[in-house]
C-alpha cells in the first residue's frame, strides 16, 4: 500500500529526504490536531455558554492558573521539538562530507550550467554519481536565482558576487527536475533543469565520452546539439512559437525589427553577432536579456548553430 508521504509528496531520491519529510509531516500533522482542537472548542463553547436571556449576566472570572500553563507549556514543548529537529537538519544540510564530488553551478538569465573537475560543462542536465554526496558550488551571474530539487528535498538560493552551497547523495540512479525558485523575471518559469544520477559504472562512462563533443560531425547536427547543450532551447523554440526570446524557426534570411527602429537581415553575421553580442542588435517586443556566449562556444559550435537555424524554415 502506498504511504501517505508516498501520494502527497515528490520521490525521496536522496539520502536525506527521509529526515525532511518526518518533520514535516510532524509539523503538518501537530497543526492539524491543534486546528481541530480549537474549532471543535470553539464551536462547543459558543454554543455551550451562549446568551440565552436578556438578563443573563457574565460571571467575573480572573484567571485559571493550570489552564494557562497547559496552554503555554505544551506549545512550548511543540516548539523546542521543532526548532532542535530543524536545526539538526540544517546543520545536516550546510555540512557536506568531506569527500563529496564537486561541481560548480552558474546561474544566468535563464540558464543552469555545470562545469565538472575536469572541465567540462553542460548546460540545463547536471551529471551526478548516484550513492556519492555531491557538493554544488553556486553563484550567479546576474540577478537572485534558487536551486531547487524536490526529489532531493534540498534548495539554496543562487547569488551573485559571493558563492553559496549545497550537497546531497542521490540514493538511486534516477532523473529529477530543477527548478529556479526565485523569481528571476521573465524567464523564471523556463529555468528548468534536470538532476541525471547514474550508476558508478556509466557515471565513470559518462566523465569519459559524455563530456566530450564530437566537434567532426556534420554542422547542423553540431547545431542542433549545441542548442540544447548550450541551454538555447530555454529561450528559443524551433516551432515558430516565441518564449522568452524569438523563436528560430524561419529566422534566417528574415526582416528583424530592431528595438531602435531600424531593421536588419538575419543573415550569418547576424546570428553570430547575436550569440556573441545579444544587445548589439535587440529584436522589437523581446527584453534585452540574454547573455553572451563569447567564449562558451567555439567557432565551429556557432557556425553549427547557424547551419541548424538555416534548416528550420
Ligand atoms: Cu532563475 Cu527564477
Amino acid at each position: 500500500m502506498e504511504t501517505f508521504s508516498e501520494i502527497f509528496m515528490p520521490r525521496r531520491g536522496s539520502t536525506g529526504a527521509a529526515d525532511v519529510d518526518a518533520l514535516f509531516h510532524f509539523i503538518h500533522i501537530t497543526g492539524f490536531i491543534l486546528l481541530a482542537g480549537i474549532t471543535i472548542a470553539i464551536i462547543y463553547f459558543c454554543i455551550k455558554y451562549r446568551r440565552r436571556s436578556d438578563d443573563e449576566v457574565t460571571p467575573i472570572i480572573t484567571h485559571n492558573a493550570n489552564l494557562e500553563i497547559t496552554w503555554s507549556v505544551i506549545p512550548l514543548i511543540l516548539i523546542l521539538i521543532v526548532f532542535s529537529w530543524g536545526f539538526r537538519g540544517y546543520l545536516t544540510l550546510f555540512t557536506p562530507p568531506s569527500d563529496a564530488y564537486e561541481i560548480n553551478v552558474t546561474a544566468s538569465s535563464w540558464l543552469w550550467e555545470f562545469t565538472y573537475p575536469d572541465g567540462g560543462t553542460s548546460a540545463n542536465e547536471l551529471y551526478v554519481p548516484a550513492n556519492r554526496p555531491v557538493k554544488l558550488i553556486m553563484r550567479s551571474n546576474d540577478v537572485v536565482h534558487s536551486f531547487a530539487v524536490p526529489d532531493y528535498r534540498v534548495k539554496m538560493d543562487v547569488i551573485p558576487n559571493r558563492y553559496t552551497t549545497l550537497w546531497f547523495e542521490a540514493n538511486e540512479a534516477d532523473t529529477s527536475q530543477v527548478y529556479c525558485t526565485e523569481y528571476c523575471g521573465f524567464g523564471h518559469s523556463n529555468m528548468l533543469a534536470q538532476v541525471i544520477a547514474l550508476e558508478e559504472e556509466d557515471w565513470e562512462e559518462w566523465l569519459e565520452t559524455g563530456l566530450e563533443v564530437d566537434m567532426d560531425m556534420p554542422l547542423a547536427e553540431l547545431g542542433e546539439e549545441t542548442y540544447t547543450s548550450a541551454g538555447c532551447n530555454a529561450c528559443h523554440s524551433t516551432d515558430g512559437s516565441p518564449l522568452v526570446g524569438p523563436t528560430f524557426q524561419g529566422l534566417f534570411g528574415s526582416e528583424r525589427p530592431l528595438q531602435d527602429g531600424t531593421t536588419t537581415t538575419a543573415d550569418e553575421d547576424y546570428i553570430r553577432e547575436s550569440v556573441l553580442d545579444p544587445m548589439a542588435a535587440v529584436v522589437q517586443g523581446f527584453a534585452p536579456s540574454m547573455p553572451s556566449y563569447a567564449g562558451r562556444l567555439s567557432e565551429r559550435e556557432i557556425e553549427g548553430l547557424i547551419e541548424y537555424i538555416k534548416e528550420l524554415e
